[in-house]
């Protein structure tokens, strides 16, 4: 494992993809209970995809499910395909198979988005469960995100109109290459999050990685993303071509 510097965060290399699962599971471990040292709850969204889906499976086995305090973690989603529940395209069922139902969380402390509502009802009802749960200026304590081949992070997908929303905390998106309704956390909350934890692998991500991290050719969403402390975990594969990596 090598560690490394960008304007973006810290970059920490792993040799394979299922390094950098453990090494994100570790890091939720150590940010939850870092945040659970001061705090009574710990806020904390999740991510889509499939490097996210292996994290959860760790988290949820018994190596790892017992080094968090579960009944203190409340769950919220960065992003959500406009499907139902049972959808097998939808985060919520993709989390609640691999981590949710398999960790003893309390009691109304897993807040998913209704993809099953129309885009702007589901974005304009996410919002208020935001504001009511974490206030009118959300600051997550613990932010997942992966990242596409296209450097899209959560549904912050390239030349959508969501990338410039700076007033609206969730906001639903069009994604034309899709052609399929999103709802999304947009940037302000984001990066307004204490710890937000990239997990980005494999040889189809090192196009993005190094235009995000290098930040020199054009903007890359998930560089819209500037949280305080922000980590980057990712392996060999997609660093390939990072010019920092060294
Ligand atoms: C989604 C995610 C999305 C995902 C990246 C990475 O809804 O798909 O929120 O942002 O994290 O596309 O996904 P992979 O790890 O599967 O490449």
């Amino acid at each position: 494992m090598k560690r490394s510097r960008s304007e973006y965060g810290d970059v920490i290399i792993y040799r394979e993809a299922d390094e950098v699962a453990h090494g994100a599971a570790d890091a939720f471990v150590e940010i939850v209970a870092g945040v659970l040292g001061d705090h009574e709850v710990v806020r904390v969204a999740l991510a889509g995809g499939s490097t996210p889906k292996a994290m959860y499976r760790l988290l949820a086995s018994p190596a790892y499910r017992e080094r968090v305090d579960w009944k203190r973690v409340e769950i919220f989603f960065g992003d959500e395909r406009c499907v139902p529940p049972d959808h097998p395209e939808s985060n919520y069922r993709m989390a609640r198979e691999a981590l949710l139902d398999h960790v003893p969380l309390g009691a109304d402390r897993v807040h998913r988005i209704l993809g099953e509502r129309s885009p702007p009802e589901a974005a304009s009802a996410y919002q208020q469960t935001l504001i009511r749960v974490a206030g009118e200026k959300p600051r997550l304590d613990l932010v997942l995100l992966g990242m596409g081949p296209d450097g899209h992070t959560a549904s912050l997908f390239p030349g959508t109109p969501v990338l410039d929303e700076r007033s609206l905390l969730v906001a639903p998106v069009w994604v034309d290459k899709l052609e399929s309704w999103r709802v999304t956390l947009t940037v302000p909350v984001l990066s307004a999050a204490a710890h937000v934890v990239i997990v980005t692998a494999g040889d189809e991500k090192a196009e993005a990685l190094a235009k995000a991290l290098d930040g020199a050719r054009g903007v890359v969403p998930i560089t819209l993303v500037r949280a305080a402390d922000q980590r980057w975990l990712v392996d060999e594969a997609a660093a390939q071509k990072w010019r920092g990596r060294d």
